[in-house]
């Protein structure tokens, strides 16, 4: 099963460190369309056997595995090792990522430059569902010579993830909502990501064209952020975090996993998101 955007599709972003099974069950029933694993990367996948324990899906939640990397023999050796599960919705490859950690490996945003590398992964993912997430660029000159949109141009993925900021702004400075109209008049299935929280800036997106919205930290604060935003009504936040905290006893969630989402379960999405948290 893959995102065919029949309708307006809700994502819950890739969230190192806090978005795993236990979490995205719970994003997922109450109103993320797709969910995602947090990056796993494929050097790791090839050579360690603990770095699987992110692939890992326990139920039908729908699932995109996000990907990061360079090689191509780990990309390969990763997916002669793939074997799908219930749940699967298809791999996405994190070329959004400005960590220096990452990028001076080519990595991440840093790879936003190599198109010819983005359209290898791309060709050894052939048989399988694949999107790409993107900044504007890794940095402010990146993103003023348009470098997102070369990329999506000069590639062919099944979808687009788009976080609004180049690879030098921190949270605290604004996602740039005004690339969405050009974005969406590429014709390709662009999904939107950064600061999303309301329903003004959800008729701004589906104006533009745009045609998903992924949410990663107030989905944190509030993973019924999806229902509220589809116009749906949610329970008490005390009732999703209750739920949250027994499905993460029950699945083993990592302390750190669950000390990251149950502290800011909870909290006030707006201040947080305007307070860049
Ligand atoms: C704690 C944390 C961990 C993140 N981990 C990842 C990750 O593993 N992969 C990824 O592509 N982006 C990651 N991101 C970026 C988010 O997916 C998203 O692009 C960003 O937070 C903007 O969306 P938001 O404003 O809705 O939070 C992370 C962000 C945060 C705050």
């Amino acid at each position: 099963m893959k995102p065919l955007f029949r309708r307006f599709l809700y994502f819950q972003a890739p969230l190192e460190k806090n978005s795993d099974s236990a979490f995205r069950t719970i994003c997922h029933r109450y109103g993320a369309d797709y969910t995602f694993t947090e990056m796993a990367n494929v050097g790791g996948l090839v050579r360690s056997k603990n770095t699987w324990e992110k692939l890992k899906i326990p139920d039908k939640t729908p699932t995109i595995i996000q990907l990061i990397g360079f090689r191509k023999k780990d990309f390969e050796g990763f997916l002669k090792k793939f074997k799908p599960r219930p749940g699967f919705s298809g791999f996405n490859l994190n070329a959004g990522c400005p960590s220096p950690g990452l990028t001076k490996y080519g990595m991440g945003c840093a790879m936003m430059k190599d198109v010819e590398r983005i359209n290898l992964v791309r060709k050894i993912f052939k048989d399988h569902p694949i999107s790409l997430k993107l900044r504007l660029g890794a940095n402010r000159r990146e993103k003023e010579e348009k470098l997102y949109l070369r990329l999506i141009e000069e590639t062919d993925f099944d979808f687009y993830i788009v976080h609004a900021r180049h690879g030098k702004e921190k949270y605290k400075d604004r996602a740039d909502f005004d690339i969405y109209p050009e974005l969406g008049d590429t014709g390709k299935k662009i999904v939107a990501n950064g600061d999303i929280y309301n329903k003004p800036q959800i008729k701004h997106l589906k104006t533009a064209g745009i045609k998903g919205a992924m949410i990663g930290r107030a989905a944190v604060h509030d993973p019924s952020i999806f229902l509220k935003l589809k116009g749906k009504k949610a329970p008490d936040i005390e009732k999703i975090k209750k739920e949250y905290e027994t499905l993460s006893k029950k699945r083993g969630t990592k302390p750190l996993h669950y000390r990251n989402v149950s502290r800011r379960m909870g909290q006030d999405v707006k201040c947080q998101i305007e307070k860049g948290k």
